[in-house]
């Protein structure tokens, strides 16, 4: 194909380690599609949409999301054809366990079994993530996280999966992005059950953390092989400048945004000044005094990072009203540079320099922990205006805007960064939780109206190159 060769470089500047593990991210409820047959069972996403289809962009919900529950096989064929040695999804607790506690849903566990036999038969290794934002209905239904119960479900669920799968899957995550559900459930409305309270998003936060703690010492017990982690999404937090107040703020913005996970999940400790902070506000969580214990016991042996934009910051210009629920804005406002370059169909600032900055921050104080970026990526609305002659989507910007992270990611290598790889988000475009499919993301287009029909962008090809070239 004309294409590929005009693809070719000869010259290679940026060169990864051997190994490097390259491929894609994506996520249950955002790629199976079935969410209603084969008895797998209601999540937040399928009831809140049934209460609130307007919500949803073009009211697109979550039943059919790409179809990967019937087209794995044909999918897998593709990510292999573009070049991954990795691939990272998620488990639908409501497939396997329809109720999130009690009896196991054996369709589900012949679907996981074969996707994960398939990935391995084409040299892909799968990264199991177990959380993704999708909390079974039926455990919501008892208030999800914020409901110790919940922790207890969510490990006899982990430990569901590690027997059943921990023979061929090598490399797990407890969670992903969980400050996420906190924010949209608890705090900024984008996810149900769309509150606005600070005390029981602060509970679902300390509960996601115990949760995550007692899945990997389950892990551990049940000596298996293989590596455990957490997929955080860390936005490093830049003052507009070094006034002491501008810098205050960024501080207070990372130890609510990023600290608040990165270091009792790494570090097993919760940042003193978060928790200072949080008993002079009032806000601190019911725990039991051997969760603490549990926590600092188990820390993670392996960090995935995701990385799609900076948060920029300034000292509060108002006084806040009082009467306003607490949020964490309370002690910041958001500071839009001038000149900042932007993806506008997502509204996120485009900062590449973002991804090293967290690298040499993970060196520096987080002892230098094994980590990946677990996710990077752009996502870009109405793409078929690229489609070319030949069918093909032109997507020369996804390029660049991946080569620009990984000229970035490569400089933290050098620097002595222990980054292991580079998924992009995602494999094929998905469904994005209230987005729907506005903005696509993957190296694989998804055309909605002609059965989910697939077709390798030019970025998928460019991508192939760099992993037979281990660089570009
Ligand atoms: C990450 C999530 O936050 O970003 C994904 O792990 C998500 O689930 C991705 O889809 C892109 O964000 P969005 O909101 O555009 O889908």
């Amino acid at each position: 194909m004309t294409l590929v060769k005009n693809l070719d470089k000869k010259e290679i500047t940026y060169k990864f380690p051997q190994n490097f593990w390259w491929g894609s991210a994506s996520s249950a409820t955002q790629m199976e599609g079935a969410s209603n047959i084969d008895g797998k069972g209601k999540n937040i996403w399928d009831y809140w949409y049934e209460q609130e289809p307007y919500r949803f962009y073009d009211e697109v919900g979550p039943s059919d999301t790409s179809q990967f529950y019937y087209k794995y096989k044909e999918d897998i064929k593709l990510m292999k054809e573009i070049g991954h040695n990795t691939f990272r999804f998620s488990i639908s607790w409501s497939r396997l366990i329809p109720n999130g506690v009690g009896e196991v849903n054996k369709k589900a566990v012949t679907f996981y079994n074969n996707v994960i036999d398939e990935l391995l038969k084409c040299g892909i290794e799968p990264f199991i993530n177990l959380y993704h934002f999708d909390m079974p209905f039926e455990l919501q239904k008892i208030g999800g996280w914020e409901n110790r119960e919940v922790v207890e479900a969510y490990i006899k669920y982990a430990e569901t999966c590690f027997t059943l799968f921990g023979d061929r899957v090598k490399k797990w995550f407890t969670h992903n992005e969980p400050i996420v559900p906190v924010e949209g459930g608890y705090l900024y409305n984008f996810h149900y059950p769309n509150l606005c309270d600070f005390q029981k998003a602060v509970q679902v936060a300390f509960h996601t953390i115990l949760s995550s703690a007692k899945a990997i010492q389950k892990f551990r017990e049940l000596g298996l092989e293989g590596k455990i982690g957490i997929i955080l999404n860390l936005t490093p937090s830049y003052p507009r400048s070094n006034h002491p107040s501008d810098l205050k703020a960024a501080k207070i913005a990372d130890l609510f945004f990023n600290r608040s996970f990165l270091d009792p999940s790494v570090k097993g400790e919760f940042p003193k000044e978060l928790v200072e902070l949080l008993k002079v506000e009032g806000y601190l969580p019911t725990y039991e005094q051997e969760d603490l214990q549990t926590i600092q016991s188990n820390t993670v042996d392996i960090l995935g990072i995701n990385y799609y934009q900076p948060r920029r910051v300034k000292a509060k210009e108002n006084i806040p009203n009082p009467d306003a629920p607490f949020l964490p804005e309370r002690y910041f406002d958001y500071y839009v540079m001038p000149g900042r370059k932007m993806n506008k169909y997502r509204g996120w600032e485009i900062y590449e320099k973002g991804i090293y900055d967290i690298l040499l921050n993970i060196k520096k104080n987080y002892g230098n922990i094994e980590c990946f970026i677990s996710e990077n990526g752009m996502g870009v609305e109405n793409e078929e205006r690229f489609r070319n002659q030949d069918g093909m989507i032109e997507d020369d910007y996804r390029i660049e805007f991946i080569k620009g992270h990984l000229k970035w990611l490569h400089k933290a290598i050098q620097e002595g960064a222990n980054v292991k790889g580079y998924h992009l988000w995602t494999f094929m475009d998905n469904w994005s939780w209230t987005n729907a499919y506005k903005n696509r993301y993957g190296f694989v287009s998804v055309d909605l109206d002609n059965n989910a029909k697939r077709t390798v962008k030019k970025s998928g090809y460019w991508f192939k190159k760099v992993v037979e070239q281990n660089g570009f």
